[in-house]
């Protein structure tokens, strides 16, 4: 309720704070903790953020224990049964879904702004063939911020959502470029007779000269692990495109930073890191030695693709590829041998006291490199994708943030734990 408070009694200094109690549309009521530090000269310590909201934000809505994930209030069940990921990034941009025309006109908008600057396609060629896309697109969505600084002033709101469809334009054009450019294919120029997904697909694997048919049901489970990627409120990544664009940087630049700390196997690398595991394992019979060694402390080794900070009951985008396998695994002459290994791992690893008591299960990036394996997508490229996917998210709520009266620099305090004052010794003194 408005006005709503908790007292904080200071048993040092016998002094009170009321700290307001703040109710979102749905969730958990939140502290707000300004008081702490303006009544009573005290900091909050929350490392990981595990119980501290960064902002206020009305683009996506997790309910970790009942397995919810909405988007602008839509479930993600019927955002991935009925939706496409162009028609979901402009419901996280703008708040509603579009109508046919809006529909048509951000699509055309996307198509005219799909294409690279001939002068960026030259910066692939300072990269080794063996680069990682991940370390490519670092640079190379980085760099865009040189080609588009000058003109884009981030104080009008045109000139930013012009900057976030350039940006979701050219993810697919740049993530195709890195893949052509290890395995030494020419670039592939962007086709506007092409959706989003379809369009991606062509400029990865077609052949010039050569036809290419692009199979509508790789098309269909694209889109779904596009839709499936693209938001999940303040997550690691999306966190880092918030600090970075607090201090006014260039949008360019703050996806680049946002896209380094996806990269990370603790979270949109866990995908890539999940194929590895399972090629690794090889074998069912050998899931409990596996097992066995994520349970040990001692031993560093994870299971990847298992637990989430905030999903303790299931994670709904792993319900949903757990399905979309099935379907597109149908379509393979031969059985995928690592979607049975990863099944039959599921299966042993809920059974275990160890991930039911800690409430770990398949993620989105447990079964997700699976499909992409399907689609020939090679397996470093797998986090690649995941970005193209979250630059929908990273994009919305940058413009939530830039349109927010109350946005202030990201800046934390610390609790300091170094040396007392003390004074500086000559280096013959040492
Ligand atoms: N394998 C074995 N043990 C685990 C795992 C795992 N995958 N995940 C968590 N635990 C254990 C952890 O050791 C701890 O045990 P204890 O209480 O005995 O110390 C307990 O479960 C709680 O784990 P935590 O590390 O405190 O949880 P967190 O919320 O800080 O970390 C996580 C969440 C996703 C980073 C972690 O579960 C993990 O490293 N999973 C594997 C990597 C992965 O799949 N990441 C993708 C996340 S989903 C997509 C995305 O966000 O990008």
């Amino acid at each position: 309720m408005p006005g709503d408070t908790i007292t904080v009694k200071d048993n040092r200094s016998g002094k009170t704070a009321e700290l307001p109690l703040l109710d979102g549309t749905a969730g958990a009521a939140t502290v707000d903790i300004g008081p702490l530090a303006a009544q009573l000269g005290y900091l909050s310590l929350d490392p990981g953020f595990v119980s501290t909201a960064s902002c206020k934000s009305a683009i996506t809505y997790i309910d970790g224990d009942a397995g919810i994930l909405l988007h602008r209030g839509y479930p993600i069940e019927q955002l991935a049964e009925h939706s496409t990921f162009p028609e979901v990034a402009y419901l996280l941009m703008h708040g509603e879904l579009p109508t046919s025309h809006q529909l048509y006109s951000f699509n055309a908008d996307i198509q005219r702004h799909w294409m690279i600057h001939e002068a960026l396609r030259s910066f692939f060629s300072g990269f080794h063939y063996d680069a990682h896309p991940m370390a490519m697109m670092v640079g190379v969505v980085g760099s865009l911020s040189a080609f588009y600084h000058s003109e884009l002033n981030i104080a009008l709101e045109d000139h930013r959502r012009k900057s976030a469809v350039q940006l979701l334009a050219k993810m697919p054009t740049i993530a195709a470029a890195c893949y052509r450019h290890s395995v030494g294919m020419p670039f592939v120029y962007p086709r506007t007779d092409l959706n989003y997904c379809e369009n991606f697909l062509n400029m990865m694997f077609s052949i010039p000269g050569q036809p290419y048919y692009v199979d509508p049901v790789f098309v269909r489970a694209l889109n779904l692990l596009f839709i499936l990627h693209a938001d999940h409120e303040q997550n690691a990544s999306t966190s880092t495109v918030r600090v970075a664009s607090s201090t006014g940087a260039n949008p360019y630049a703050c996806i680049a930073a946002g896209i380094a700390a996806l990269w990370g196997p603790a979270h949109g690398g866990a995908n890539e890191a999940v194929l590895a595991m399972l090629a690794e394992i090889g074998d069912i019979k050998r899931i409990p030695e596996y097992l066995d060694r994520a349970k040990d402390k001692n031993d560093p080794f994870r299971l990847m693709g298992f637990g989430h900070r905030v999903y303790k009951n299931f994670d709904p985008r792993a319900t949903l590829i757990r399905k979309a396998c099935h379907q597109v695994l149908e379509k393979l002459a031969h059985p995928d041998p690592l979607f049975e290994l990863a099944l039959a791992l599921e299966e042993i690893a809920l059974k275990d006291d160890y991930f039911i008591e800690r409430k770990l299960y398949p993620n989105v990036d447990f079964y997700s490199g699976i499909i992409y394996r399907a689609l020939s997508i090679p397996t470093n490229m797998f986090t690649v994708m995941f970005a193209i996917a979250r630059t929908a998210g990273w994009v919305s709520h940058w413009l939530e943030m830039k349109a927010d009266p109350a946005q202030k620099i990201a800046r934390p305090r610390q609790l300091y734990v170094g040396s007392p004052p003390r004074d500086y010794v000559p280096l013959k003194q040492r």
